[in-house]
């Protein structure tokens, strides 16, 4: 296998779910993946770029500019890797990439690439079934992105919905598909 099929850039948003993120590079690394993570800063609200660090064993990114010197990482980055997966992804960054945008790091990385990406989206039931993203969800599918969850359940906020971020597992076995 390539050594970029056994890398995988993180995008990691601001959702309560982020503390996942954490179980999903432990269990990646257990399958010898490289886990290079990009956190949004929202992202940092939930946990911090230390535990990101501490688990993946590689620097973690947090900034197109501070970042940007005769490498741009938005571009570096995702020539390393066999795939990007934005896991948690929220509404916002669903919104943000459907548009094109490119305003940090996480979205000019993902603009940037050919590699495959994998949106594993958590949030509020209403704002998953909300039209205007489930319009966003429909742009990127159509755009060659691919998706897994949410799945149905309790979720943080209290309710009962379809909002939660997919099982880390099963979000492994999609990776594995799609590299
Ligand atoms: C406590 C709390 C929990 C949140 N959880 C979610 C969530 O699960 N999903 C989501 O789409 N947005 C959630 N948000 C809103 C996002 O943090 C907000 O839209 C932010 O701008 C997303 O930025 P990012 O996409 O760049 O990470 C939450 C906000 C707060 C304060």
């Amino acid at each position: 296998m390539k050594e970029e099929d056994k890398t995988i850039i993180l995008g990691i948003c601001g959702s309560i779910a982020a503390y996942k993120s954490c179980e999903l590079i432990r269990t990646l690394k257990k399958k010898n993946y490289r886990v290079v993570c990009i956190m949004t800063d929202s992202a940092q609200q939930f946990i911090t770029p230390l535990t990101i660090q501490t688990l993946s064993c590689e620097n973690v990114y947090t900034d197109l500019f501070s970042e940007y010197c005769s490498d741009p990482k938005h571009i570096s980055l995702s020539k390393k890797a066999g795939i990007i997966v934005i896991a948690p992804a929220t509404a916002d960054i669903i919104a943000r990439l459907a548009t094109g945008r490119a305003n940090d790091l996480l979205t000019s990385v993902v603009l940037a690439t050919k590699k495959p990406v994998l949106i594993c989206p958590a949030m509020n039931a209403n704002m998953w079934s909300n039209p205007l993203t489930q319009e966003n969800v429909r742009k990127l599918i159509n755009a060659g992105h691919k998706f897994i969850g949410p799945e149905k359940g309790e979720l943080a906020c209290g309710e009962e919905g379809c909002g939660r971020l997919a099982d880390i597992e099963k979000i492994v076995i999609k990776i594995k598909q799609l590299i």
